[in-house]
């Protein structure tokens, strides 16, 4: 199977060439080969390619940036994702694509499935929430898969951000009063390739298509887990911190998040049967991963 993935310098994108198997080729676009904000050089670029699969892990993903950077986000989010969509069905290819928990306002009181109404607090989660309706007009056979609180040993992310902050403070404030799935790439990246694989061996089942939720088992705010990357950390002599539990009130953002973004992944399970691990399990994995010798990584 010949994967290509956009975002070549994404968490997502690098977790599937690392996650790959024997038999899987990643190719991975990044710009200037293809720009999302420039939607007329997305059908070449994929032309040339001869791929089996699309996956377009590429976004705008700053959350704070965009509140005050609304065309871009809506560009490469909307439009250049409605584009990637768009190329993929004029060349008969499967197309998985990424969206977000923060298409919902957090006010349910459970999980949410897919049938519950999006409502996105933020520019990020609007831009993310037209990209999933862009790219479904375009490509009606596409797998939109939403994940969330994504973490890896690649690029940047809140459990990275722990580990630095921790080396040179003993005490961090984290926020306690948002809910979520934190999710490991590496994890996305074995559910990703397990709905390519369905999406070729049952290519055209209509079955297979449409939005699902995709993050890892089991829930936790910011600060639970600040607070397991401080005890795996500190099990490798890592640096730790003390988590003082705050408001998000006590950390003001440019955009709202929301308080509850947690998704229920059953009809994921049902459909591809993909299920993400339990989010602690993972996040020891990549904390032992960052954390070991340079010469032993991988
Ligand atoms: N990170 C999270 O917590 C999270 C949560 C929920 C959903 N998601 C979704 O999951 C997917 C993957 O996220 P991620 O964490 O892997 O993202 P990421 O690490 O922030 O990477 C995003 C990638 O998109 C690329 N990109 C940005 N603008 C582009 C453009 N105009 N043309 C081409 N590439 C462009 C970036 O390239 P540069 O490095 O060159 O900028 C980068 O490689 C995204 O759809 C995201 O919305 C992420």
């Amino acid at each position: 199977m010949k994967l290509v993935v956009t975002g070549v310098s994404g968490q997502v994108a690098q977790s599937l060439a690392d996650r790959a198997p024997p038999g899987v080729t990643v190719i991975a676009l990044g710009r200037p080969a293809i720009d999302l904000a420039d939607p007329a050089g997305i059908a070449p670029a994929l032309a040339r390619l001869d791929a089996d699969v699309v996956v377009n892990a590429a976004a705008y993903t700053a959350v704070d940036k965009a509140e005050s950077d609304r065309d871009a986000a809506f560009a490469v989010n909307a439009t250049g994702a409605g584009a990637v969509a768009g190329a993929a069905q004029a060349l008969g290819l499967p197309l998985i694509h990424l969206s977000t928990d923060y298409v919902f306002d957090g006010a349910k009181a459970g999980a949410y499935v897919e049938t519950d109404q999006p409502c996105p607090t933020g520019v990020y989660g609007a831009s993310k929430l037209a990209g999933e309706a862009a790219v479904l007009a375009a490509h009606p056979g596409a797998v939109i898969a939403r994940t969330a609180w994504v973490y890896s040993a690649f690029g940047a992310n809140f459990v990275k951000t722990m580990l630095r902050l921790a080396a040179s403070r003993d005490e961090l404030g984290v926020v306690a009063d948002q809910i979520g799935n934190p999710t490991s790439a590496g994890d996305i990246a074995d559910g990703l390739l397990q709905i390519a694989a369905n999406l070729l061996a049952r290519r055209g089942d209509r079955a297979l298509a449409g939005v699902f939720h995709m993050t890892g088992h089991g829930e936790a705010t910011w600060a639970d887990l600040a607070e397991a990357v401080f005890a795996a950390s500190a099990a490798r002599g890592g640096p730790a911190a003390l988590v003082r539990r705050i408001t998000t009130a006590e950390y003001p953002t440019p955009a709202r998040r929301p308080a509850n973004s947690r998704l229920d992944c059953a009809h994921l399970a049902a459909v591809h049967g993909v299920r993400l691990p339990d989010w602690r399990g993972s996040v020891e994995t990549v904390v032992g991963r960052l954390l070991a010798p340079e010469e032993t990584k991988a």
